[in-house]
């Protein structure tokens, strides 16, 4: 077993002593990151530089900015929503709006922030008009991007905020409430599914479960160290 595959199967072993089988383990057998870089550069700065002017999809027409990501090159922690909305396609940062700001004071909570272990992104780099769902069609040609991202930054755990980044990802057309609680994979990578700040936004009662998700990424982590 990999150092990886153990420290998450202790980990399991503590959090069914504490929640039950709430949380279960997920892993499947497809295939890790390393030796996906696809021709890329080793370099996430250098990475950047070789992809934002990408014209793959029509969203490369309509955008302002690309926003590849922002934090700490080497994190622990890769945030994944699902794309830049309007602030964030005019700046070329991601969650930068009232929905980030929230996300920054969660992030002070379990003591982290954009340049302290954590990396932030999206599945998409480029805003589509109107915020509308992304399309299959500009997954599979922007999700590449992401993998070869987490490639460079090997995060111990990526959280999907948001139903959208939680399907997409996981190719599953499931409620984010049955996405929640539960280590799922991606790509070799741990992954859990939690709200998007934009719907905390909207619906004060989803503060407290989420809060309960980023308690246990913080036990997870730091029981990961
Ligand atoms: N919502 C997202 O999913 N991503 C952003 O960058 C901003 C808002
Ligand atoms: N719907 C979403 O898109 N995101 C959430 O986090 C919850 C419901």
């Amino acid at each position: 077993m990999s150092p990886r595959t153990d420290d998450v199967s202790r980990y399991l072993r503590q959090t069914q002593e504490l929640f039950g089988d709430e949380l279960y383990l997920n892993i499947s057998s497809q295939p890790s990151t390393s030796g996906m870089d696809g021709g890329f550069g080793s370099d996430i700065t250098a990475f950047e530089q070789e992809i934002c002017q990408c014209q793959k999809c029509p969203l490369g027409q309509s955008r302002n900015k690309f926003v590849f990501g922002v934090g700490d090159p080497n994190a622990s922690l890769l945030l994944v929503g699902e794309a830049p909305g309007a602030e964030e396609d005019k700046l070329g940062e991601p969650f930068i709006g009232r929905a980030g700001k929230l996300l920054d004071k969660i992030l002070a909570a379990i003591g982290r922030n954009r340049q302290k272990d954590v990396y932030i992104c999206n599945v998409m780099k480029c805003r589509p008009p109107n915020n509308r769902d992304p399309l299959r069609s500009e997954v599979d040609q922007c999700e590449p991007y992401l993998l070869h991202q987490i490639h460079l930054i090997k995060p111990k755990l990526i959280v999907a905020l948001g139903r959208v980044a939680g399907q997409t990802l996981l190719n599953v057309d499931k409620s984010l409430k049955s996405l929640r609680n539960t280590f799922h994979d991606y790509h070799g990578t741990p992954l859990m599914v939690t709200y998007h700040p934009a719907a905390l936004l909207r619906n004060q009662d989803l503060k407290r479960p989420t809060w309960e998700d980023f308690k246990t990424i913080k036990d997870y982590l730091d029981s990961s160290k």
